[in-house]
């Protein structure tokens, strides 16, 4: 049975203290009876990690992830964090490849398998991202382009790495513009990637992994989002910075 997830990406936002309060408050709006059904994920920024994990620590309905990793185990590369470093400070997660580090930070599918790569080697769940852009949409063939970012990234895992890999379905003409993909778009594309997964590994493979959908989710959409089939929860940025709009959607399953 695959996991219903529901992640909160805060992005470059909250200070410290902001972090922090937010956090209790998430700890305790998330009501106890969403640890049978759904796992509670926030990415705080790297600087809080520490502090986050251990307000997080006497609990365990949330779990923490990092924004992000480098592809190399260490060494110079100034301002950069490893993989190692994020799992010695608390977190179990880490999301890889999201468009923002794609179109900002360049980094490519290539780059991505080698994040996804080190990630696992360091016991940590990537929360692979992926999505195409307005122009790759209207032109059609978007099935293809998010199917081959999972190829050149994902698919040289053998079958109990993969397994262990929550995919982000992020289009980003959806990501902080209030406009949000249809449960019928999410769907079609979610399904798409279960197909494509299924046919390159096994169905029991695609079945048991999580699809979360991200771009403008928030609590008046969500119910109608994660009702779809194939969509397993939602990978949240704006709405992920209110405790309350974050906990709605945690409750919308
Ligand atoms: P928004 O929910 O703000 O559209 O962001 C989605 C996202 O990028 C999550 O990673």
């Amino acid at each position: 049975m695959r996991k219903k997830i529901v992640a909160g990406n805060w992005k470059m936002n909250k200070t410290l203290d902001e972090g922090l309060k937010l956090t209790s408050e998430i700890v305790n709006m998330v009501p106890d009876e969403v640890n049978n059904d759904a796992l509670v994920i926030i990415a705080p920024p790297f600087v809080h990690l520490t502090a986050v994990r251990n307000l997080l620590k006497d609990q365990d309905r949330v779990h923490l992830a990092a924004q992000n990793c480098h592809s190399e185990e260490s060494g110079a590369y100034t301002g950069e964090i490893s993989a190692s470093m994020l799992a010695s400070a608390g977190a179990g997660y880490v999301i890889i490849g999201h468009s923002e580090r794609r179109e900002y930070f360049h980094e490519t599918n290539e780059e991505l398998a080698k994040k996804v790569n080190i990630a696992l080697a360091n016991k940590l769940t990537p929360v692979f991202c992926c999505g195409e852009s307005l122009e790759i949409r209207e032109e059609g063939n978007y099935v293809e382009y998010v199917s081959n970012q999972l190829k050149e990234s994902l698919f040289h895992l053998p079958d109990e790495d993969l397994s262990r890999v929550i995919i982000a379905y992020e289009p980003i003409w959806a990501i902080g513009t209030g406009k949000t993909a249809s449960s019928e778009q999410a769907q079609e594309m979610h399904a798409a990637l279960r197909k494509y997964i299924a046919s390159a590994y096994s169905d029991e493979l695609a079945d048991n992994l999580s699809v979360l959908y991200g771009g403008s989710c928030k609590p008046s959409n969500a119910r109608k989002l994660f009702a779809c089939p194939d969509v397993d929860g939602g990978l949240i940025g704006g709405a992920s910075l209110s405790s309350r709009d974050f906990v709605d959607i945690i409750k919308s399953f």
